[in-house]
């Protein structure tokens, strides 16, 4: 497990971390949202803080207590996720997203609250791409971030769709979970396996999200010393 204070290795590095699942508004009252509660995203900041971190954390409606020592950023939708995220990356060390980004937003926004009417079916809703947040923190450029970590749930191939998914976003780690089956989602127990780039798969047995943070920030910590 982490040895948190006893060997502070992220002290002196900001990470940013995204937590949480993105509501993309339907009209004033509905949207389209996603089933992470956060908790993942939460025990990163705080593992980050107990191992001397400096965490900016970007929550996307989570109901969860404020982690002590983090600095809290609200968003709603995705591409105010996004805003908020490139934004704390600037000059960051580590960028983790947690978070559950919705892909698609409705074309429109409904200004005011969509109504029923008899005998007459609702309209299809039209839906647009939100933009890919950890492919644009993640692409190759001179303020790139040094770690950047992704997060995949994975129903089916676990480990060769995570594969494919790290060099798609141009991450350095995956961090992939099997989902469905009351898995994951909610839950306050993880079971994952770490992918990293021209490194090893760890797996991480079933366990409190804590102990699989602990193991993010060891990759992470080893990848930022050889950096
Ligand atoms: N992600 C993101 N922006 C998006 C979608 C996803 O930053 N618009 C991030 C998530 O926060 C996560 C990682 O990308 O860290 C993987 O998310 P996932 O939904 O598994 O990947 P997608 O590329 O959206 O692929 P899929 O079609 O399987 O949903
Ligand atoms: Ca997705």
């Amino acid at each position: 497990r982490g040895t948190g204070a006893l060997t502070p290795d992220l002290a002196g590095r900001h990470v940013v971390i995204s937590a949480g699942g993105t509501r993309e508004p339907l009209d004033p009252v509905r949207y389209l949202g996603n089933r992470s509660s956060g908790k993942q995203g939460y025990a990163l900041a705080r593992t980050a803080v107990a191992r001397g971190a400096r965490v900016t954390l970007v929550a996307a409606n989570t109901a969860l207590p404020d982690p002590a020592g983090a600095e809290v950023v609200p968003v709603g939708t995705a591409r105010e996720l996004q805003d908020a995220v490139v934004k704390a990356a600037i000059g960051a060390d580590v960028v983790v997203m947690a978070a559950a980004v919705a892909d698609f937003r409705p074309a429109h926004e409904v200004r005011s609250k969509i109504k029923k009417r008899d005998g007459v079916e609702p309209e299809p809703v039209a839906l647009v791409r939100n933009p890919d947040i950890l492919a644009q923190v993640a692409a190759r450029h001179p303020a790139r971030p040094p770690v950047v970590v992704g997060f995949a749930a994975e129903t089916d191939d676990v480990l060769a769709g995570g594969r494919a998914k790290l060099a798609r976003k141009g991450c350095d780690l995956l961090v992939v979970n099997q989902v469905g089956d009351g898995r994951a989602f909610g839950t306050e127990e993880n079971e994952a396996v770490i992918l990293e780039v021209g490194g090893p798969e760890t797996p991480v047995p079933y366990g409190p999200k804590e102990a699989l943070a602990d193991r993010v920030w060891d990759a992470v910590a080893r990848r930022l010393t050889t950096a």
